[in-house]
């Protein structure tokens, strides 16, 4: 991962970066860009040579824009002025991975931000960690890469815990994606177990257990053995708990770690399955934000839970007409063996609320494609009884740069997942992403108005290159999760 480093004036000056933005009102409708004022101001005739390009330069200032400037045999040798937008954190953000593609074959740069100014810092710092992302299995040598950043932003020592912070939201966010990226060969229950339990290594703070199927048959938890029961890897569960001294609040993130999801007999058609080994893109939020909370030392305890199966076609697998028992009793009747996610998360969740009694439990999955259909490529799909909780974790998902919507649970969808042969039916067919949720909220018992849920199926992939996110895997949750946990 590329290194930052805040510095208290400008040392080795090869290429210097100036923020600027768009004009003001009051300097009329067809003023230039201007430069942001930095402390200390960057060197006088670079300042003076910054200030007359901009009038003939057709700059905007929009947050991303950016242009080089070549000054042979000067120091700096090379200017960017890069667009800041309104130079708040999602400003800064799009110019930080604007700036990482664009400098993607220098080694070091210079960025002067105006000083003592945290949220210029860490938008700054988490678009050039995320923006400079990607994901590849070869054995080629990888390109050299942007290794280093200078960033003078006024006193070094106050600003060290923003970039703390973004540091390691960034981190969590590249591990979470690294997760989702991999393909579904290497990537089976245990793979997913083996790489917790390597992040967590000689941490004694964290308390890892994994349960076997043989320990998921004894204790009851029928939905992921149900899910998991088709495929060559059996499934796991993973518990993960960060329990510091000076907890207030306990609560339980649960993750939805389906490590491919062919759908089952109710077998997917093409398009729909070749991007299915990031079904557990929850599970892979959950996790990174719970090394966050860690890693940060938050004073909140989080127990976190990934089941972790995967959905495949074979003669042990379940069938659509199957009933499962869930962990505490429930049964739900399956039509569907696609709708594998909701089963797995029941579990889970039905531990939580009767072994663990969290104050708050949160799920995130990648539960349906009508997520999609709803809210497009970029908005989870956010439900909870509590509207104080929802509109918490919405403003927190929003300051971190991802985004939510709320939707609703309404009382005459319920008879939906109406059963004659069992407690739930478990794949309704209208509403898919609100039944889903619905099906999900039977099992948060005393919970229910303490719960929330994200179908995440949209935002956890990119198509294409976008500010800070990278094509694929886009870690969706991380931040969202991390900032809200900050708050309680
Ligand atoms: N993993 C899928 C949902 C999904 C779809 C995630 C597209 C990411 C992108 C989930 O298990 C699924 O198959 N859901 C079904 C539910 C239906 C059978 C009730 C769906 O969305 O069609
Ligand atoms: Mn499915
Ligand atoms: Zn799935």
């Amino acid at each position: 991962m590329l290194a930052i480093r805040l510095v208290s004036g400008p040392e080795w000056l090869d290429t210097l970066v100036l923020p600027i933005r768009p004009a003001g009102p009051a300097e009329g409708p067809d003023a230039p860009a201007a430069l942001v004022p930095t402390t200390p101001p960057a060197p006088g005739d670079v300042l003076a040579e910054a200030g007359a390009l901009l009038p003939a330069a057709r700059l905007t200032g929009r947050a991303g824009e950016l242009r080089e400037h070549l000054r042979p045999g000067g120091t700096p040798q090379r200017l960017i002025l890069l667009g800041v937008g309104a130079g708040d954190e999602p400003g800064w953000r799009a110019a930080g991975a604007a700036l990482a593609r664009a400098a993607k074959d220098e080694t070091q740069i210079t960025v002067m931000l105006p000083a003592g100014d945290p949220a210029a810092l860490r938008g700054l710092a988490e678009g050039l960690l995320l923006g400079s992302y990607r994901f590849r299995m070869t054995e080629a040598g990888a390109k050299p890469a942007l290794t280093e950043v200078d960033v003078v932003a006024g006193d070094p020592d106050a600003l060290a815990p923003t970039l703390t912070a973004a540091r390691t939201t960034a981190e969590m966010t590249r591990l979470a994606r690294d997760l989702t990226n991999t393909p579904s060969s290497l990537k089976n229950p245990q793979w997913f177990v083996e790489q917790v339990a390597a992040a967590v290594a000689g941490q004694a703070d964290l308390r890892l257990r994994v349960r076997q199927p043989e320990e998921l048959a004894a204790e009851g938890f029928g939905g992921i053995l149900a899910v998991g029961g088709g495929s060559a890897s059996g499934p796991r569960l993973v518990e993960l708990d960060w329990h510091p001294a000076d907890a207030r609040t306990h609560v339980v993130l649960v993750g939805k770690g389906i490590t491919f999801d062919s759908g089952g007999i109710s077998i997917k058609p093409v398009p729909a399955m070749k991007l299915m080994r990031k079904d557990m893109a929850g599970a892979a939020a959950v996790l990174g934000a719970t090394l966050g909370a860690a890693a940060l030392r938050l004073p909140v305890r989080i127990t976190t839970l990934t089941p972790l199966a995967e959905n495949m076609v074979s003669g042990s697998a379940f069938r659509p007409g199957d009933i499962v028992r869930h962990y505490g009793g429930l049964t739900s009747e399956t039509t569907n063996s696609d709708a594998e996610g909701r089963l797995v998360l029941a579990d889970a969740m039905a531990y939580a609320v009767r072994e663990l009694a969290p104050d708050l439990l949160v799920d995130l999955a990648t539960l349906t494609g009508a997520n999609a259909v709803a809210l497009g490529k970029r908005h989870g799909a956010l439900y909870s009884e509590n509207d104080q909780l929802a509109a918490d974790l919405l403003t927190a998902i929003d300051a971190a740069g991802e985004h939510a919507w709320r939707m609703p649970l309404p009382a005459d969808y319920v008879e939906y997942l109406g059963s004659d042969l069992a407690d739930l039916h478990s794949s309704p067919e209208p509403a898919k992403s609100v039944t889903a949720a619905l099906f999900l909220r039977e099992f948060t018992g005393d919970l229910r108005d303490r719960w929330v849920h994200v179908d995440m199926s949209a935002p956890s992939w990119a198509e294409e290159d976008d500010a800070e996110l990278t094509r694929g895997a886009t870690g969706w949750g991380v931040r969202g999760l991390l900032r809200w946990l900050a708050t309680l």
